[in-house]
């Protein structure tokens, strides 16, 4: 603590990005009227708080390791997390000014994610919040996502979200902080998922997403191919992408021999990805505008690594424009997976009571709506 300032330590570890980032909340504790280990003080604690200030965020990123396996190979993820970590938290504290003496929480996503990988991030702020004496709290890596575009705030607004990354392709109705309702999902691959499975497929380098981005904006004509959109017409907010990736892969062997995307021209390949990429956005912007009349939402929240995307946020920007409602998007380096948005959470977590215990375990499919606070207001 520093000046009655709550500093908090989040740590990501999910998939192949080791980031670290440190938040901190001024008047925290006037205004919580608690004290950090007086954890029974805190449950449902509706007093407002400062928006919380980012004091630093790093990243060390895996893509390039993974790169040459054309995808994320989890034992490979585990053991760079825990060579990566200790000198980054170093770093991160060094860059920012704080002592590791002044972290008052400790914060680690808990999943979904690979396991090997979570644990390495987790078991990391367990081992610090317990030679501290401090607290640890859990963070569901998709609350991360969900609320990463109010990270400014003290709280976050009422609104829809939604999550586009690797994963996962949630519409979820946000009622308050932890109150959330899932309106629509993808029911096969994620679009990130399906942006990296269409890259490999034409020979690109992983992940796909943002290299299909790079090749269609090199005048790549979105109209080139008629893809399909999935499900767009029906009265459901429900995504489906494998549709369209096996669309891709059978235009193909049409455009050259064996479907041997080595030998497709320059703007060939520019056409096949601007058509993707325009399909992969008219879903999304469909199912938004369904799910916006249905929940009567005025704030729309977009997060996650297809969020990064150029187009699909011009489309977002044009579609809140349409319909009158405020857009809030997170810049890129916030958007792709971090640290500060598991600080976040963890923030708004333990001013709402969530303390846990260091026996808790990760866990590789854990759901949004699922929230890891059996233990809560307790510490081991
Ligand atoms: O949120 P994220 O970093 O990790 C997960 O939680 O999955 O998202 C990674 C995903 C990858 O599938 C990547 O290809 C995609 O986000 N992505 C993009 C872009 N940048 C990253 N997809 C489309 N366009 C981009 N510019
Ligand atoms: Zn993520």
């Amino acid at each position: 603590m520093i000046d009655g300032k709550l500093i908090i330590l989040g740590i990501e570890s999910s998939c192949d990005e080791t980031a670290v980032s440190l938040l901190s909340c001024r008047n925290y504790f006037e205004s919580s009227g608690s004290s950090l280990t007086d954890s029974s003080a805190h449950p449902h604690n509706n007093s407002p708080i400062d928006p919380p200030e980012l004091l630093g965020s790093l990243i060390s990123s895996q893509i390039p390791l993974h790169r040459l396996y054309g995808g994320v190979v989890p034992e490979l993820a585990s053991r760079n997390h825990s060579i990566a970590l200790p000198s980054l938290i170093r770093e991160l504290c060094a860059e920012s000014g704080i002592s590791p003496r002044d972290i008052d929480v400790f914060a680690a996503t808990a999943g979904p994610g690979l396991a090997s990988s979570l644990l390495v991030g987790n078991t990391t702020a367990k081992a610090l919040a317990y030679a501290s004496g401090k607290p640890f709290v859990a963070v569901n890596h998709l609350e991360g996502h969900l609320l990463s575009p109010f990270i400014e705030s003290a709280t976050p607004e009422p609104h829809l979200g939604l999550v586009v990354s690797g994963g996962h392709t949630l519409l979820i109705d946000v009622q308050d902080f932890g109150h959330y309702t899932l309106i629509g999902r993808s029911l096969d691959d994620a679009a990130g998922e399906a942006f990296d499975k269409v890259g490999k497929m034409l020979g690109l380098p992983y992940p796909g997403g943002p290299e299909i981005e790079r090749c269609a904006n090199d005048e790549g004509n979105p109209s080139a191919y008629t893809f399909p959109r999935a499900m767009i017409k029906e009265d459901h907010a429900n995504f489906s992408f494998s549709g369209l990736k096996t669309a891709v892969l059978y235009t193909l062997p049409t455009l050259v021999p064996e479907g041997d995307p080595s030998l497709l021209s320059q703007a060939q390949l520019a056409d096949l990805c601007a058509s993707f990429q325009q399909a992969v956005i008219d879903c999304l912007t469909a199912k938004i505008r369904y799910a916006l009349r249905k929940t009567g939402h005025r704030i729309l929240a977009v997060s996650g690594g297809v969020s990064c995307n150029k187009t699909l946020r011009k489309a977002l920007e044009d579609l809140a424009e349409k319909e009158g409602i405020e857009l809030k998007l997170c810049s890129s380096s916030l958007s792709t997976d971090n640290a500060a948005m598991i600080a976040y959470v963890g923030l708004l977590k333990y001013k709402h009571g969530h303390i846990h215990r260091l026996d808790e375990d990760v866990d590789p499919n854990l759901p949004l709506t699922q929230d890891l606070n059996r233990t809560k207001n307790k510490r081991s």
